[in-house]
């Protein structure tokens, strides 16, 4: 059901909870942990229903605020000066639909599906829009960070392109097709959701390797928030493609080079993540951009894993200390308030926007991941610190060593309950600087705590709801961390794609859930085969054998050919299945040639193909004009080993 946006009502019902809000004399100051619990139960019993009625506001064609907005257009703002937010950002509506659609998910509910196929349906026509960033054609245009609510593009000067919009969108829609599959829907998903989905990851595997701005708008560089978002879209959207029985291999194929290319942000000497790489703007690195990421690509079912920067793994800890740190000394809200004790957080130490201040939604984020985290300790039953994540465990407990301690231990209910009044401390925070009728802005004074910049933000609200349901130990699907792992060499390989407008937008009508009974029995001994584990996990990819060595069923095979080129020749590779362009040399696969020396002329794809599979090919070399040089007959022919290897490499030389 929709909420009605009736906010006069709102502040009455904000009234009846007086204490809930605003609390003079309370919060920062609390270091007892029951009046901690029960200051942030109340406040978020209270903020909670408001949150979700204010985001619902900023979304059209209904929402109360935004008048003149698109139908499924998420605003970031109402306010159309200083600082005019009038616009949808790709972000912060997939950031906002992200929480509607686990929200959806978690509980049934028909407003928000329809709120979340009108979203669905706006995607799909804002992908068609032509921008200052570029067009559909060749995907360029689908990074475009922001444009008119009513759909139109905004040519103004602007920090482009971002490349972190189209994988955070693609995760937002995977998640409604997890949930269509997992109910008997999967025509809706194939039909409308994946057409939209294929775009933006087609866009993440061809460019994930450039340079772009971060989520702040402001670097042009590497961001680890976009790249941490690329690789999970990649990893979900290549199981859920498995699902609807098709398939994404480039998303395959690249998403283990974009998790070896995460690795390089994080900083072992100074022990935090740099959050911009590849730039150079004289910064710290310490930012909220990289709690988000961790938040953002939480997998509850991933346990501590560092790799993919899981809340609870020690590098993600560590980096939770080093950026909540660096905040500290320079607010003056934050003065006086020791380490381990909450704080007001901003985007980054150095920031100057609306003159430097917290955030609302990064002081939330740093409750989130620390609540994310309690959820996995809960349920494996143990803590471990690690001389990596030390530092952080110490202002909990002076005393702990690095160790394992098993929920039974004296160390660790000393470490949970205090990491528990720490995140809680968060959330008063925010209780203390939340005006009574619970309005959220985009910052708050860093001398005062009055609420700043943007009114209204969507992006609050939507950071609330999800902070509030992880304390109540709601989290959000698995989407397959558990089974990824970090190549030990990595390849800047993309892989260049198609791009088609979806163009079939309206859904069937009464898609409701299925019921318990069936959807646990479609569960139940279907194996590999069945829609609720293949939308669940990606771990389809492999069949256990009798030897206990795993056989492949997806190999990524990396084409090697040697061939000398001039200047504006490019090689590709095709062949007879649809991945290799059956035969077309138009939609042949383009080999990349970093690696390409006069004395090596290397030319390399690696693709990810089925075992056993026997396909035949030939390169082609392609003139800047386009014209087509085939190699000399005959084809190759190959087979993809049917074996305990995932990855092979397969040597060939141009034919002439
Ligand atoms: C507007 C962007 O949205 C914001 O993130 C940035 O800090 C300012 N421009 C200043 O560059
Ligand atoms: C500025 C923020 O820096 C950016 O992340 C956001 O997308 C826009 N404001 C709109 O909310």
């Amino acid at each position: 059901m929709r909420l009605p946006c009736q906010l006069h009502l709102l502040a009455s019902s904000a009234l009846l909870f007086p204490t809930a809000l605003g609390y003079p004399e309370t919060g920062r100051v609390h270091r007892d942990g029951q009046l901690l619990k029960r200051s942030a139960d109340s406040f978020l019993a209270t903020e909670k229903p408001i949150a979700l009625q204010n985001l619902l506001c900023n979304i059209g064609a209904s929402g109360c605020r935004v008048s003149g907005a698109a139908s499924g257009i998420v605003v970031a703002s109402p306010d159309k000066s200083n600082p005019d937010y009038f616009y949808t950002w790709t972000r912060d509506a997939a950031l906002v639909f992200k929480c509607l659609v686990d929200t959806f998910t978690n509980s049934y509910d028909t407003g928000l599906q329809t709120q979340i196929q009108n979203y669905i349906a706006a995607q799909a026509r804002l992908q068609g829009v032509s921008n200052p960033s570029g067009s559909l054609s060749d995907g360029s245009g689908l990074a475009e960070p922001k444009f008119y609510v009513d759909l139109t593009q905004y040519t103004g000067a602007w920090g482009r392109p971002q490349r972190d919009g189209p994988a955070l969108r693609a995760i937002a829609l995977v998640g409604y097709a997890k949930w269509l599959v997992s109910n008997g829907y999967t025509s809706t998903a194939s039909d409308i959701v994946w057409p939209v989905i294929k775009n933006d990851l087609a866009y993440v595997a061809q460019y994930w390797n450039n340079t772009g701005f971060d989520l702040w708008e402001e670097v042009s560089g590497s961001s680890f928030f976009t790249v941490a978002s690329q690789h999970r879209a990649l990893v979900e959207g290549a199981a859920l493609a498995t699902s609807l029985g098709t398939s994404c291999s480039a998303c395959s194929s690249v998403a283990p080079q974009v998790l070896c290319f995460l690795q390089r942000f994080w900083s072992s000497s100074s022990g935090y993540v740099i959050s911009n790489i590849n730039q150079n703007n004289g910064r710290s690195g310490k930012d909220a951009n990289s709690i988000l990421a961790s938040i953002h690509t939480f997998d509850p079912a991933a346990g501590c894993d560092a790799a993919t920067f899981q809340p609870c793994s020690d590098k993600a800890l560590a980096n939770h200390k080093v950026v909540t740190d660096s905040f500290r000394s320079i607010y003056s809200v934050n003065s006086g308030i020791s380490q381990g004790v909450a704080v007001s957080v901003g985007r980054y130490p150095e920031d100057s926007y609306y003159g430097g201040n917290p955030w609302y939604l990064n002081t939330l984020a740093a409750a989130e991941q620390l609540y994310d985290a309690l959820y996995v300790w809960n349920k494996q039953g143990s803590i471990t610190v690690t001389s990596t994540s030390l530092a952080f465990f110490k202002d909990f407990s002076s005393s702990v060593t690095v160790g394992t301690y098993d929920s039974g231990s004296s160390t660790y209910t000393t470490l949970y309950n205090a990491i528990s009044n720490y995140a809680d401390g968060y959330i008063n925070i925010v209780a203390q600087y939340t005006p009574s009728d619970g309005s959220l802005t985009e910052q708050f004074s860093r001398s005062d705590g009055t609420p700043l910049s943007a009114h209204h933000l969507t992006w609050s609200y939507a950071a609330l709801l999800t902070v509030a349901a992880r304390r109540a130990g709601i989290v959000p699907p698995s989407w397959g961390a558990a089974s990824v792992s970090v190549p030990s060499q990595c390849y800047g390989t993309s892989v260049s794609g198609s791009y088609t407008l979806a163009t079939s937008t309206s859904f069937p009508t009464s898609q409701t859930p299925i019921s318990t009974t069936l959807s646990s029995s479609t569960a139940v001994g279907t194996g590999a085969t069945s829609s609720t584990t293949a939308s669940t996990s990606t771990s389809v990819t492999s069949v256990a054998t009798s030897t206990g060595c795993a056989i492949a069923t997806s190999v990524t095979v990396t084409f090697d050919e040697l061939v000398t080129t001039q200047w504006g020749q490019t090689i590709k590779i095709v062949g007879n299945i649809p991945v290799l362009g059956n035969w077309d040399a138009s939609k042949a696969v383009t080999l990349s040639a970093v690696d390409y020396t006069s004395a090596n002329p290397l030319w390399w794809a690696s693709l990810s193909l089925q075992a056993g599979q026997v396909i035949q090919y030939k390169y082609i070399n392609v003139a800047s004009s386009g014209a087509v040089t085939w190699e000399k007959d005959p084809n190759h022919t190959y087979t993809v080993p049917s074996s305990c290897a995932t990855a092979v490499v397969k040597s060939d030389k141009w034919q002439s």
